[in-house]
């Protein structure tokens, strides 16, 4: 079968680069793509927010399938308005990637259908918005309705901090539409994890655990960026509190989902906080997560694309999802300057050095071919992954990989995976499996 795959990330290499394992698959293509997606599949040069575009681009190609990368399209209704023209598409409506799209509709779900989540006031007005963040003494967090690049969520520390949270999105529309409602809830402690899974509408299979690192510097140090480094599996979610995740999250959201007359067809991935009180959502995603995806792929060992189709076609129930028992670890190698301002079009060199090394996969994330040279063209330019019997040989063999890749201004933390093994040394045992 003929399969697109819309975006342009590390998160779409990887996932193109598992399909073009796939025997099934017969032809692969990527728009927009990037110089890695470009090694195992034809990129055509349609960005991933020109529905029109892409539509034109199944019709030529003649796709059995498009899968879409990231969140935009989705949220711009792709998935829809290829099934009306008959095309078959991986992701869910416009209508049900909402839990990702609003924040208000994701936290009025969980509160409505009893999941587990921040307690929170949304706000329409930004009267009211300020008159609640100033009866909340401790730190609150307040965060835009709607998708804000990453940058809508505000952790204050105080009513002042949140008052002028409030004022940013709400008045001076620094996110546009996006803050036109505010989401404030309770700040929570605890480990993050991220827990993907792939949905029908009916039923559910799950991912194993993962584990992003969103602050740029070493021990979370520094702004947020879109992600720098993944584990899998994570330490702290034990099979116990994976049933935990079932079923207080996963049962009660499809339930939700029928009760609501919503069908949710695609990958969802709840962002998770592990709270003393247990596991409570973060967001909803409605796409894989990336760098997560690097991690999961490595470790996939059944073809994707026949659990792609079972997710389409609504037969998930008879399909299983099989992994490795080895973990994976990602190290993102950066732009200098990167979440903030950052040069392109730096040549990197090394790729081949490290391709040499077995168990470990480079996948691209912002970068282009310039004549006989593959040079940066993004913030996160690289996601060096690889495979290994445990986290500590993941990570050693991640950092070999990254050890043998340079360019100009390179930048990568050097502790990904490491509250994980000082986890792992302090509770024997927690060795886990998933
Ligand atoms: N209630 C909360 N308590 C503590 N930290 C939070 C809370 N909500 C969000 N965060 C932090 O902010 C990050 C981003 O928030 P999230 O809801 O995932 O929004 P987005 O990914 O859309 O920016 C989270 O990964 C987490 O680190
Ligand atoms: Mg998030």
């Amino acid at each position: 079968m003929k399969v697109l795959i819309i975006g342009g990330g590390g998160r779409e290499h990887a996932l193109a680069w598992k399909l073009s394992q796939s025997p099934r698959v017969k032809k692969l293509h990527a728009a927009p793509g990037n110089a890695g997606i470009a090694q195992v599949s034809e990129c055509r040069p349609v960005s991933a927010e020109d529905l029109p575009g892409l539509l034109a681009l199944a019709k030529e190609l003649k796709a059995d399938l498009t899968v879409v990368g990231p969140d935009n399209p989705l949220a711009m209704g792709l998935v829809d308005l290829l099934q009306q023209h008959g095309f078959r598409a991986f992701g869910p409506s416009a209508s049900a990637a909402r839990f990702e799209s609003s924040k208000v509709f994701a936290k009025e779900f969980m509160a409505r259908h009893g999941i587990p989540t921040a307690k929170f006031g949304s706000f329409a007005d930004s009267g009211e918005a300020q008159k609640f963040a100033q009866t909340i003494h401790g730190p609150c967090v307040v965060k835009a309705d709607g998708l804000a690049l990453g940058k809508g969520v505000i952790i204050c520390q105080s009513p002042r901090d949140s008052a002028l949270a409030i004022s940013q999105m709400m008045d001076k529309k620094v996110f546009g539409a996006a803050g036109e409602r505010v989401i404030i809830e309770e700040f929570m402690q605890g480990e993050e994890a991220s827990i993907h899974a792939l949905l029908d509408g009916k039923t559910y299979k799950l991912f194993p655990s993962s584990q992003d690192n969103k602050r740029v510097g070493d021990n979370d140090t520094g702004p947020n960026t879109g992600g720098m480094g993944t584990i899998s599996p994570v330490p702290m979610v034990s099979s116990a509190l994976m049933q935990t995740v079932e079923e207080k999250i996963l049962k009660p959201f499809l339930r939700g989902c029928a009760a609501d007359g919503l069908e949710y067809r695609g990958l969802l991935y709840p962002g998770l906080m592990l709270t003393r009180e247990g596991p409570k959502v973060l967001e909803f995603n409605a796409r894989f997560g990336d760098p997560e995806t690097q991690v999961l792929m490595m470790r996939l060992e059944s073809d994707l694309i026949d659990a792609l189709e079972a997710v389409v076609d609504g037969r998930l129930a008879d399909t299983t999802l099989k992994f490795r028992r080895e973990a994976a670890v990602c190290v993102v190698m950066s732009s200098g300057g990167y979440p903030g301002d950052y040069a392109k079009g730096k040549p990197i060199r090394g790729l081949d050095d490290a391709a040499k090394l077995p168990d470990a996969q480079v996948f691209h994330a912002g970068t282009r071919r310039s004549g006989n040279d593959i040079v940066t063209a993004g913030g996160r330019v690289l996601g060096v992954t690889a495979l290994g019997a445990d986290l500590r040989a993941a990570r050693e063999r991640a950092y070999d990989a990254v050890a043998r890749i340079s360019f100009d201004g390179a930048h990568c933390r050097k502790d990904i995976g490491g509250r994980a093994l000082r986890f792992m040394e302090s509770n024997p045992g927690s060795e886990c499996k998933a």
